[in-house]
C-alpha cells in the first residue's frame, strides 16, 4: 500500500484483512491530532480503493490506545470557526469511517479515552483486552467540553442512554469486563488470545446485540423524561453557570442525537467559555505535577507505615490497594484492627473481584514488632503528633533501615527540621503529607527541609506518583500550602458567624462560588478541636472566633461528636435555610485565601503560581472551573 504515513501503519495479509495500527511519531501516548486524523482519512481513501475483508484497528503502543484529541490544539481554538472546524473534523470522519461496508473492529488495550473511544465506537466491532490499564471513557466533560465526535450519537445507542449519560456527565472510566457486561464492548478478553480473537470477531457477522425494549424507549419517545431526570443529577453536582458542559451534552442528546454542528451556537459558547480555558488548565497543571518525579530511577515495592490511626491506616491501605507490599505498625496488634476493617472495605469497593480483593488483603501485613524496617523502600511515620514520640521513633528504626529507603513523616505542624534533629543522615528525612480522607483527596505535598537532599525528595514524588496521587513540591513551612490557605478562609467564614451571618448562609455563599463544600460544614467535618489547633499555629496570632471558642468548650466538635455548628446526628449536617446571600459576601471569605496564596508564593514555599493553583485544587477542592486562586484572582483584575 503506498499511502505516505507518518503516525498509523497499514498493512494487508494474505487473507485480505487489513490492520491499522496508530502508533504516534514523537509521543509516548496516541491522540487525536489534526495529521493523525488526515492520515486515518487517507487510509479510508485507499481502502475504498481496494476494500479489505475486514479492518482491524489498533495501537502501537505500550501506553493504551488512544488517550484521546490532542489537547494541545484545544488550546488554539481562539475563533468560533476553528471551534466547528474541530468539532466538523472529528464528526465528519467517523461517520464516514462508521458507514464503511466492510467489517471493522478495535483492539482496545490500555487507555481508550475521549477522540479515542468515539474512533472504537465507529468500529462495528469493539474488543476489549482485560489487562489491569484497560479503561474505557468519555471524560470531556471535565475538560468542559462535549465528545462531539459522535460519541453523543453512538456510546447511548450501544449501552442505553442511562449509561451513557452517567458516563459522559461524569467522564468516569470503565474496565474491560465491566465494558463488555454493559455491552460497550463485543467481547472481552485476555492479552494473549486477542489477536486470534479479534479476527475471529471481526469475520464473523456476527449482528449487535440489540438494546433491551426499554432503552430503546429511552433513546427514543421517553427522550425528554430522560434528560429532565439528567439535568436534576446534574444539578446536584454542578451549577449551570460553572460547568455549562454537562447540560450542554443533554441537551445535544436529547435535541439533536449528539450531532453538535446541528447547534452550531452551543460550540461557540461552550468551546470560548472560561471555564473551558479554565479546565484545560487544570488539565496541564495535573500533568505537570505527574512529572515530578519521573527522572528518579526510584521505584518502591515495600512500604512501611508506622501508626495505624485515621491517616496511617489509610495511607497503607491505599498503597496495597496499588500493588505494594505494606507492613504497618503500631503499639499492639488491637491498634491495628481497625484500620484493616477499613482496608477491607476499601479493597472491596475499589476491586470487586473477591480475588484481587484477597491478593490486596495479603499484601497488607500487620506488624506490631516493626519487622519490616529493614526491608522497606520507603518509611511513613504517622503516630501522634508530638516531638519527642517521633524522636524516640527516629531513634529506633534508623539503624535498622535500608541506607536507601526513604524515610517520611506524615506530620501535619511540625518542623521538620525539629525531627530530624536526632537522626545520624538528618537530610534524608521528607514529608510525606498526605490528606484526609487519603483515598479520595488526589494531593500529597511533598515537603522538602532546609538543606534536605534532593534525591530523597524526588525518590519522594516518585513513590507518590507510583501510588497515584499527585506530588506537589512544598518547603518546610507551617501548614505547608493547603492548610495555610485553608486556615484565614475558615477564620474569614467563622469571623462572618461571629458577625450575625448563620452558618447555612455562609456555606451557601462559597457553594454559589462554587466550593464543593462551604467552609463551615468543612470546619464540622475536620473537627473544630482540629481547627482550633490549626488557628493557633496558622493564624498569626488572631483571636480565636467566638463561635468557636464556644462550641468547642461545650465540647461540640463537629461531625465526630454529633453536634458543631451543625447538627450531624443524622449522619449529615441538618442545615436549616440559607435565605439570601448578602452581595460580596464569597469574595469577601476567598479574598484571604487567595492573599495567602500570593503570600506563599512569594516566600517560595511552593514554586510557582501555576503550581499553588494546581495544588489549592486538588488539595481543598476550590472551584475548578476558577483555574484556581490565581488564576481567578486575575481573571477580576481582567
Ligand atoms: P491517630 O491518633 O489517629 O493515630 C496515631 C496512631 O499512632 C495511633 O494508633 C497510635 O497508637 C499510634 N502510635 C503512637 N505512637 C506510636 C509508636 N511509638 N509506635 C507505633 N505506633 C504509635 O492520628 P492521625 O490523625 O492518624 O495522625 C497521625 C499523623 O498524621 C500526625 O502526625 C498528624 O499530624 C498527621 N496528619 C493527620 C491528619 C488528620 O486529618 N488526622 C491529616 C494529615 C496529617
Amino acid at each position: 500500500m503506498n499511502v505516505n504515513l507518518q503516525h498509523w501503519k497499514l498493512a494487508v495479509d494474505a487473507e485480505g484483512i487489513a490492520t491499522a495500527t496508530l502508533d504516534k511519531a514523537g509521543e509516548s501516548a496516541n491522540s487525536l491530532s489534526a495529521d493523525v486524523l488526515r492520515e486515518f482519512s487517507s487510509i479510508l481513501d485507499q481502502l475504498d480503493v481496494y476494500p479489505p475483508k475486514g479492518l482491524i484497528v489498533r495501537s502501537g503502543k505500550e501506553a493504551g490506545f488512544i488517550a484521546g484529541a490532542d489537547i494541545g490544539e484545544f488550546s488554539q481554538l481562539d475563533t468560533p470557526e476553528k471551534g466547528r472546524a474541530l468539532v466538523e473534523r472529528g464528526w465528519g470522519l467517523f461517520n464516514r469511517f462508521a458507514a464503511v461496508r466492510y467489517p471493522t473492529l478495535a483492539i482496545v488495550r490500555g487507555h481508550c479515552l475521549g477522540g479515542g473511544l468515539e474512533l472504537a465506537l465507529a468500529c462495528r466491532y469493539l474488543l476489549a483486552v482485560d489487562e489491569s490499564g484497560t479503561k474505557m471513557g468519555l471524560p470531556e466533560v471535565m475538560l468542559g467540553i462535549f465528545p462531539g465526535w459522535g460519541g453523543m450519537l453512538r456510546l447511548p445507542q450501544r449501552v442505553g442512554p442511562a449509561a451513557a449519560l452517567d458516563m459522559m456527565l461524569t467522564g468516569k472510566t470503565i474496565d474491560a469486563k465491566r465494558a463488555k457486561k454493559m455491552g460497550l464492548a463485543d467481547d472481552c478478553v485476555p492479552p494473549r488470545v486477542m489477536e486470534p480473537a479479534a479476527r475471529q470477531l471481526l469475520l464473523s457477522g456476527q449482528p449487535r446485540r440489540p438494546l433491551p425494549l426499554m432503552q430503546r424507549l429511552m433513546n427514543g419517545p421517553l427522550k425528554g423524561v430522560v434528560a429532565n431526570g439528567a439535568r436534576k443529577q446534574v444539578a446536584k453536582k454542578a451549577r449551570p453557570q460553572h460547568y455549562p458542559a454537562p447540560y450542554a451534552i443533554i441537551d445535544l442528546w436529547q435535541k439533536h442525537n449528539g450531532n453538535a454542528l446541528a447547534a452550531p451556537e452551543v460550540i461557540d459558547r461552550i468551546i470560548s467559555s472560561p471555564t473551558a480555558r479554565n479546565l484545560v488548565r487544570v488539565f496541564h497543571l495535573q500533568e505537570r505535577m505527574k512529572s515530578f518525579g519521573k527522572d528518579s530511577d526510584f521505584t518502591a515495592r515495600r512500604v512501611h507505615v508506622i501508626g495505624a490511626g485515621v491517616m496511617g491506616g489509610d495511607i497503607a491501605a491505599w498503597c496495597a490497594l496499588r500493588g505494594m507490599t505494606v507492613t504497618l505498625q503500631d503499639q499492639t496488634l488491637e491498634r491495628i484492627s481497625p484500620a484493616l476493617k477499613r482496608a477491607h472495605a476499601l479493597f472491596a469497593k475499589k476491586l470487586r473481584e473477591p480475588l484481587k480483593v484477597r491478593a490486596a488483603f495479603d499484601r497488607l501485613i500487620p506488624d506490631p514488632q516493626g519487622d519490616g524496617v529493614p526491608h522497606a523502600d520507603v518509611i511513613i511515620e504517622a503516630i501522634f503528633e508530638n516531638v519527642e514520640a517521633k524522636h524516640a521513633l527516629f531513634r529506633a528504626i534508623e539503624p535498622r533501615m535500608k541506607p536507601q529507603a526513604v524515610l517520611a513523616t506524615n506530620t501535619s505542624s511540625l518542623k521538620l527540621e525539629d525531627l530530624r534533629t536526632v537522626l545520624a543522615r538528618p537530610e534524608r528525612l521528607v514529608g510525606i503529607h498526605f490528606f484526609n480522607p487519603v483515598s479520595m483527596m488526589p494531593l500529597v505535598e511533598v515537603v522538602e527541609a532546609e538543606g534536605g537532599d534532593p534525591a530523597a525528595l524526588q525518590a519522594a514524588c516518585a513513590f507518590v506518583k507510583q501510588i497515584d496521587k499527585l506530588p506537589l513540591p512544598v518547603k518546610s513551612a507551617p501548614g505547608f500550602l493547603v492548610n495555610a490557605v485553608l486556615a484565614p478562609y475558615m477564620l474569614a467564614a467563622m469571623r462572618a458567624v461571629d458577625e450575625g451571618v448563620s452558618p447555612e448562609t455562609v456555606d451557601e455563599a462559597m457553594l454559589a462560588f462554587g466550593m464543593p463544600m462551604g467552609p463551615i460544614e468543612l470546619i464540622d467535618t475536620v473537627g473544630l478541636d482540629i481547627a482550633m489547633a490549626a488557628g493557633k499555629q496558622l493564624a498569626g496570632g488572631a483571636e480565636a472566633p467566638r463561635c468557636l471558642l464556644g462550641r468547642v468548650e461545650k465540647n461540640q466538635l463537629g461531625k465526630k461528636s454529633g453536634q458543631g455548628f451543625y447538627d450531624w446526628s443524622s449522619g449529615k449536617a441538618a442545615k436549616g435555610s440559607a435565605g439570601a446571600v448578602p452581595d460580596g459576601l464569597a469574595e469577601r471569605l476567598v479574598k484571604p485565601l487567595v492573599d495567602r496564596v500570593e503570600q506563599l508564593v512569594a516566600d517560595r514555599v511552593v514554586a510557582d503560581g501555576e503550581l499553588a493553583d494546581g495544588g489549592v485544587i486538588f488539595g481543598t477542592g476550590f472551584a475548578p472551573f476558577t483555574g484556581g486562586p490565581l488564576n481567578y484572582r486575575a481573571g477580576l483584575r481582567g
